[in-house]
């Protein structure tokens, strides 16, 4: 056999091997084209997305915040999406996670349109990125070719709490393959959504045992949210707009603008705008128009930690249970 011929079969052979060409067992923009017939399986999730987006605009935090609780715990594998006791939905962070039925219900669709081929990790990916663009984020695309985990424990679900300094926010996020700047994008995740009186009681009324609100939250901000919307006696567990209410449901940078006016609600937000690692991050996202396009290449880095491709893993017949 000639030289050449030979060189030609072995960088083949090393093409085949690295999946260049084919990019097997990596994630690839339009990984479902040609996958599903003649169907786009991005325009069937979108579609489904779309109308359940219409009569509850909501469903963005619910996305959003169920693609950060899956892809930080065993990574984007939809670990958090199988029902059973002691499974990561049953873990106290997971808890006040909603959306499930919005998964099944695309699940559902695109089984009809080709049955075991979409992973359910892939669904949560492509709705969020449907989501975000619907509540006024920019368009963008995102990678697929996930395929589905087989095992889910609450005792995994170590996500970081709400008073996590900043610091150890920065380590929890680099064990993930995340930078800073991408975690202060990502906590960006914020502007929109709620979390409840429960979790910043102790900033408004007691904080750190003084009896006082806590000194970096806003007096005004403090007192609105006394009287509005966390009484100390109240029995109910208010919700709480993580942005500002007017801005809650849209995907912007004003999350930023508020914690520069110390009107941050959770306590990792508001520690972003103090420390000095994060604050430049902080005030480059509020003063710019930076944002939505940095928040998607942060959303598509999150979509990408710890995946199963290729031969890993399985397609999910169903995305509450094991094949
Ligand atoms: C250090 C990191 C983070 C911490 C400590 C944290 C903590 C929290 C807490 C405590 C809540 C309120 C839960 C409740 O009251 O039931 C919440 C809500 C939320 N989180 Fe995070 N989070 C973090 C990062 C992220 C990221 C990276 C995203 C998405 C990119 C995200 C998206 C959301 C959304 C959208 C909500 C509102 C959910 C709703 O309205 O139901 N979070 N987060």
């Amino acid at each position: 056999m000639k030289l050449s011929k030979l060189s030609a079969i072995i960088v083949a052979l090393i093409v085949v091997d690295l999946g260049i060409l084919g990019c097997q067992g990596q994630l690839q923009y339009g990984y479902y084209k040609g996958k599903c017939g003649t169907k786009d399986v991005e325009a069937i999730i979108q579609a489904v997305v779309r109308s359940r987006f219409f009569s509850d605009r909501k469903i963005v935090a619910a996305l959003l915040r169920m693609q950060f609780h899956d892809c930080f715990v065993k990574g984007c594998d939809a670990s958090i999406l199988i029902d059973g006791p002691f499974t990561e939905k049953t873990a106290p962070p997971n808890l006040s996670v909603f959306g499930y039925d919005l998964i099944d219900q695309i699940k559902a669709a695109v089984e009809l349109a080709c049955p075991g081929v979409v992973s359910c990790a892939d669904i949560i990916i492509a709705a969020t990125r449907d989501a975000v663009v619907l509540a006024g984020g920019l368009p963008f695309q995102v990678q697929l070719g996930r395929r589905d985990g087989t095992v889910s424990l609450a005792s995994l679900a170590n996500l970081p709490p709400p008073d996590i300094s900043v610091p150890q926010s920065i380590q929890a996020f680099q064990s993930k393959g995340l930078n800073a700047f991408d975690m202060v994008l990502l906590l960006g995740g914020h502007t929109v959504g709620v979390t409840h009186c429960s979790f910043i009681k102790n900033r408004l009324y007691d904080y750190r045992g003084s009896g006082k609100p806590d000194p970096t939250m806003n007096p005004i901000y403090v007192q609105i949210l006394r009287y509005m919307v966390c009484p100390r006696f109240s029995t109910t567990d208010n919700s709480v707009f993580l942005d500002d209410p007017w801005s809650a449901l849209r995907v912007d940078n004003n999350f930023y603008k508020q914690l520069l006016q110390n009107k941050g609600i959770l306590p990792i937000d508001q520690a972003l705008a103090s420390d000095w690692s994060t604050r430049w991050i902080v005030q480059l996202l509020a003063n710019t128009n930076l944002f939505p396009r940095l928040f998607n290449q942060a959303l598509v880095k999150l979509g990408a930690v710890q995946v199963l491709t290729g031969n890993q893993g399985q397609i999910r017949k169903n995305c509450r249970r094991v094949n």
